[in-house]
Formats: C-alpha cells, sequence, structure tokens
C-alpha cells in the first residue's frame, strides 16, 4: 500500500510558513498539522498546572497524556478534567518563547513524535514545522525550508501585533526573534535546519500567494496536485 502522501513546511518563526502551510492543505484539500501548537500547547498546559520547565519527565508524562482537539480556529484541550479552549492563550508571544525552552528537552520530543505522526492520514498531511522534514516525517515526498531574514520576520509580527492594537517593540521583537532563532537552531535534538532534499525558499520579498504558486507547481512536479 502506498504510503500517504506528506509535504513538510520547516523554517523559522516568522517566515510565513504557518500561513503557507494552511493555505496549501486548503489547496489540495489535505489535512494540517500545526506541530508548533503542539509544544505551545505542552508549555501553556505545564504553566497551568505549574510544572517546572525543568522537569523533563513530568513535562513528558503530560505530553503524553495531552487530549488535544483542533476544531476550526477552537483548540480544546483538558487540562485536570476540564475542557478548556486554548486558542487565544497559545498564540502570545510568552507563550512561543515557553514553547521553544520545553521543545529543547529531548524527552518532549520523544513524547510528541507519535501524537505527530499519527496526522498522517488520507488522502494527505501538510505538516508545519522546524524538523518535519529531518525527523517526523524523513520519508515526505514533497519537503520546503521556507526562510526569511530576521528583520523582515520582525516587522511581520510588529504589523500584526499593532493591527491587534498591541503596542510592542521592533527591537524587542527583533531581539526574541533572534534568541528563538537561536535556540531553535542550536540545541542538540531536533535542530531547526533544512532537510538534505529539501527546497530551501526564502520569502523575505515575495508574498504569501508568490510563495504558494511555487510551491503549488511544485507538487504538480511531483505529481501530488493536479
Ligand atoms: O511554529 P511556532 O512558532 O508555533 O513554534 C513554537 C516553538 O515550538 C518554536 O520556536 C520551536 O521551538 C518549537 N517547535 C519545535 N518543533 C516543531 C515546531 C515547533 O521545536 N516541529
Amino acid at each position: 500500500m502506498a504510503a500517504v502522501p506528506v509535504i513538510t513546511v520547516d523554517g523559522p518563526s516568522g517566515s510565513g510558513k504557518g500561513t503557507l502551510a494552511k493555505a496549501l492543505a486548503d489547496h489540495l484539500g489535505w489535512h494540517l498539522l500545526d506541530s508548533g501548537a503542539l509544544y505551545r500547547i505542552v508549555g501553556c498546559v505545564a504553566a497551568r498546572l505549574s510544572v517546572e520547565v525543568t522537569d523533563q519527565t513530568a513535562l513528558a508524562e503530560l505530553a503524553r497524556g495531552l487530549d488535544i482537539q483542533f476544531q476550526g480556529d477552537v483548540v480544546w484541550v483538558r487540562i485536570a478534567g476540564q475542557r478548556t479552549d486554548l486558542a487565544d492563550e497559545i498564540r502570545t508571544e510568552d507563550a512561543g518563547v515557553q514553547a521553544s525552552v520545553v521543545a529543547a528537552l529531548p524527552e518532549v520530543r520523544r513524547a510528541i513524535l507519535s501524537v505527530q505522526q499519527g496526522f498522517r492520514r488520507n488522502p494527505g498531511l501538510v505538516a508545519d514545522g522546524r524538523d518535519m522534514g529531518t525527523v517526523v516525517f524523513p520519508d515526505a515526498q514533497l519537503k520546503i525550508f521556507l526562510d526569511a531574514s530576521a528583520e523582515e520576520r520582525a516587522q511581520r509580527r510588529y504589523k500584526q501585533l499593532k493591527n491587534k492594537g498591541l503596542s510592542v517593540s521592533l527591537r524587542g521583537l527583533l531581539e526574541q526573534i533572534r534568541e528563538r532563532d537561536a535556540r531553535d537552531r542550536g540545541r542538540a535534538v531536533a535542530p531547526l535546519k533544512p532537510a538534505e532534499d529539501a527546497v530551501i525558499l526564502d520569502s523575505t520579498h515575495l508574498s504569501i500567494d508568490a510563495v504558494l504558486a511555487q510551491v503549488v507547481s511544485l507538487a504538480k512536479k511531483a505529481g501530488l496536485a493536479h
């Protein structure tokens, strides 16, 4: 039986990979895995239950026992028996930082591996993250690594937050992005890097529509789309 097709979209935060992955999954009518959301959920649930981010074993146990349901924009997570919507909480800057701290722990990554692989279902999966092409789906039929300069990524985040009416400092965002990049690229387990067989795209000067068009054309060439 042929393996369920997977397209992986990896890259640093703010490269546009989340938007690209969602648009691509919609275009193809495939499932979507937002793996960053899983690490964000582990971080948020740990904070709510006062689990120390240094307690790797407790965090891994928490990750293994997670009961999550993505329902449109709602993210249901069962916390201490209570079904809770964490959609807003996991999208904050703090949750991103917390996620990258717990994501550096090997036991947590191991616990989340099978949860991620469980998303591979017909007719296909678009998987968005940092190590989708290198570790989680090494046999993916198409691997994209989407990059953009740190300055451009900070600008994009700045505009997003301003549009939400939040007052933020561009310099602070740039610093945060650089710190998170360093942690993601420098960690011992599953560091952020393109798979050897990945196609590297740079979105610094490209709109998301232009990037999507390129990726759809690559998917067609790979026989994954019409
Ligand atoms: O993609 P997003 O910004 O939601 O991810 C939050 C953090 O989760 C990242 O900075 C990274 O540390 C971690 N992550 C990861 N591996 C993934 C997805 C996210 O380590 N596949």
